[in-house]
């Protein structure tokens, strides 16, 4: 008989992968190191638990995780391959599975913790893979709201891949052209439902802060925190408080410590712009030309990126 080239993929469940140790936890999921018990490959396996989805009112995070994970891993281009994959889901009466790509070397935070700061030529090399990584994210109409070195893990071969798309949203076509209006309904609907929106104040722009519409601009700003951390070893806004932290990123309250470089200092200076539509790159189309040209990023090719060895972060 010939074979059905037609026929689906089977469906997977939990008895097709053996699972191991803990990677990450959260407040209604576990990640796991998972091995296929068919091809021995490793996956990262986030587990949520349908109870816990339902007692923290996530239903909504779990689907736009879903979502956005299916547009970025049906839409994966070569240049920018800074995403984990969902391979697949699956389900048993308890938990909900997602099957992702697995980061082996841990995430952007926890170099950032052991080495303090990164030589300039690292946070330039890392600044461009994130600014290559949202502009293909941000070319499917994609913001990810809530960027942080904890979300940027390290591949086997030390290139970055981006996590954690619950805050994604997918913006619409009418969205994507009109930028910074006030609330929508639903957006504001949505914000109330989430008051716990913020998850690491450290990151959050002033926009989402006063509740402001949602553009891509908001990872910009990000790109801004994460770049100044890791020239100057601590992010721009810090306090005892995540409210003492909001007051600052409101107020545009950070300083730059004796040392930093002039084009790094450039760079977030443009970032960290109040204003959303007034951030570097926010008034570029397509491609993030206005950042990947600024001097900071001197002699890099982006398109090239990925397909060369990172330097060593030390
Ligand atoms: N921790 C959380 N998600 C992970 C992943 N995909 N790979 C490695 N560690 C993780």
């Amino acid at each position: 008989m010939t074979e059905n080239l037609e026929a689906p993929p089977m469906k997977r469940s939990a008895n097709d992968f053996i699972f191991g140790k803990v990677l990450g936890e959260g407040s209604f999921s576990t990640v796991f190191l998972a091995k296929d018990v068919h091809t021995s490959k490793e996956f990262a396996i986030k587990v949520c638990q349908k109870r816990h989805i339902i007692r923290e009112k996530k239903q909504d995070y779990v689907k736009r995780e879903k979502e956005t994970l299916l547009v970025l891993s049906k839409n994966v281009k070569e240049s920018a391959p800074y995403f984990v994959r969902l391979y697949c889901t699956f389900q048993d009466p308890e938990s909900l599975y997602f099957v992702l790509t697995y980061a082996k070397k841990g995430d952007l935070l926890g170099y950032l913790n052991k080495v303090g700061s990164f030589e300039d030529h690292c946070s330039k090399f890392y600044g461009a893979e994130i600014v290559q990584a949202l502009e293909h994210l941000h070319c499917l109409g994609i913001v990810h709201r809530d960027l942080k070195p904890e979300n940027i893990l390290l591949s086997e071969s030390m290139h970055i891949v981006i996590t954690d798309f619950g805050s994604a949203k997918i913006l619409n076509c009418v969205e994507m052209d009109e930028k910074n209006k006030e609330n929508s309904e639903e957006d504001a609907g949505e914000l109330k439902r989430k008051s716990s929106f913020v998850g690491t104040a450290q990151y959050v722009s002033p926009e989402i802060l006063n509740r402001t519409r949602t553009t891509p601009s908001c990872d910009l700003w990000a790109l801004g925190c994460i770049i100044y951390q890791m020239v100057a070893g601590l992010p721009p806004f810090r306090g005892h408080s995540d409210y003492a932290i909001f007051q600052k990123i409101m107020k545009l309250e950070y300083e730059y410590p004796d040392g930093f470089p002039d084009d790094a200092r450039d760079i977030v200076t443009q970032l960290l712009v109040l204003e959303p539509s007034e951030r570097l790159g926010a008034k570029d189309i397509g491609s993030y030309t206005s950042v990947k040209s600024h001097p900071f990023f001197s002699g890099l090719d982006f398109e090239e990126l990925h397909k060369v060895k990172p330097p060593e972060i030390c």
